[in-house]
């Protein structure tokens, strides 16, 4: 009898713990969302961005300064750079899935671009039932706006500019399901039939957006980056601790310790499992969204994202149902100065195998491979 009480207790126990972490989860997620919906996380571009009223896009000119220069191959020239001079859209979006299949087919890439449909996966996913939509959410490329449109669709709001800022993330209640709330049927049925895309960027672009987003700017609204991530980061991959032991207050994550800890495949597997889900600002596409185990219609591109935009409401059948919000010119083009500058105190062998680790993602979305830094 007193065995089975306390196992009764020890279960009890159990439960509440549960509770209560997810419940923290769920408030450190929902108030991370609910305050701030940037697009970069900056101010300007921010306020920019989200100016109410304006309701279509305009058509920006292809911007031919600081891109990258076309590689010889064929396929791998179906990324941005070839994005100068296009003439008709559909092909370049053709192309773009023709080169993600080649590449889910390269078994040498394999364990860099396959990954089973998890929950995870299912998280990233949300539901547009109304007018057959999945859209697989990947941070720092617009996903706010995109999460606006399909709520729109969905019929709770019946424009972008009416949803209150607080409400886009907050699943409960803004009409927007993820996927891993339905059940396997439905799931299955779902991806099978309904148009599914997701937008991308340069993957070392990316890291750097991530890395000023969650540990160098806002420390306000989401702190358990600062307090909690980056110290354990430091921990493990900081070099030298010595040079700064008299303030630790102050020394904040560094780029290379951010790299070093991404480049460590086995030692960042293990440190992910305690970050939870906010390792979703750093994990590879290939992680995030399953490009080779889900057929997606679309992937779009956050650098042509003035082309894709129209282009993606075309393809699921909605321009005239809703428009996308203007871009502010500019914010999306690639900037290889940045990334040089970013890169530049990284040791060539940690640039290596930080692209050991991103090469999936760069050879699926058609990224030329970032000799400039690597060689
Ligand atoms: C597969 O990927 C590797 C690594 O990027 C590349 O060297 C190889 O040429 C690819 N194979 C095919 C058949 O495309
Ligand atoms: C993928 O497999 C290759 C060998 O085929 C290995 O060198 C590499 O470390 C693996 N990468 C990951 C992320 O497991
Ligand atoms: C590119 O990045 C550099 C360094 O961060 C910055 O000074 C420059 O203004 C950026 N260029 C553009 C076109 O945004």
């Amino acid at each position: 009898m007193q065995i089975t009480m306390r196992h009764h207790w020890l279960l009890v126990g159990a439960c509440v713990f549960l509770l209560i972490n997810t419940r923290y989860l769920y408030l450190s997620l929902h108030n991370s969302y609910a305050v701030r919906c940037t697009y970069y996380g900056e101010k300007t571009e921010m306020q920019s961005w989200t100016q109410p009223g304006v309701k279509t896009i305009k058509s920006l000119p292809a911007q031919k300064s600081d891109r990258r220069a076309p590689k010889s191959s064929d396929l791998s020239s179906l990324g941005p750079s070839s994005m100068a001079n296009p003439t008709d859209w559909n092909t370049v979006e053709t192309r773009r899935l023709e080169l993600l299949s080649a590449v889910c087919k390269n078994d040498s890439l394999r364990n860099l671009t396959h990954t089973s449909i998890n929950k995870f996966v299912l998280d990233r996913i949300f539901v547009c039932d109304k007018h057959k939509i999945l859209f697989c959410q990947t941070p720092k490329v617009g996903n706010t706006q995109w999460k606006k449109v399909l709520i729109v669709l969905n019929g709770e709001f019946s424009t972008v500019e009416e949803i209150p800022e607080n409400l886009v993330h907050d699943h409960e209640k803004n009409g927007l399901p993820r996927l891993s709330s339905l059940t396997e049927k439905e799931i299955t049925k779902r991806l099978a039939t309904y148009f599914k895309f997701f937008i991308v960027r340069d993957p070392f672009e990316r890291l750097i957006s991530a890395f000023k987003d969650k540990f160098v700017k806002n420390p306000r609204f989401e702190p358990w980056y600062k307090h909690d991530i980056a110290p354990a980061i430091i921990r493990k991959y900081r070099k030298s601790h010595r040079d700064n032991d008299n303030n630790k207050a102050s020394t904040g994550l560094r780029f290379e310790d951010f790299i070093r800890y991404l480049g460590d495949e086995p030692g960042r597997r293990r440190m992910d499992r305690q970050f939870g889900e906010h390792v979703i600002h750093w994990v590879t596409y290939a992680e995030l969204c399953a490009p080779c185990d889900i057929t997606y219609s679309v992937v779009g591109h956050h650098e042509t994202l003035e082309r894709d935009a129209p282009y993606i409401l075309k393809a699921a059948g909605i321009e005239r149902l809703v428009s996308y919000p203007t871009i502010p010119p500019g914010i999306t083009r690639y900037n290889r100065t940045k990334v040089e500058r970013y890169f530049s105190g990284i040791s060539k062998r940690d640039v290596r195998r930080l692209y050991g680790r991103y090469q999936g993602d760069f050879s699926l979305f058609g990224y030329p491979s970032p000799d400039f830094l690597l060689n």
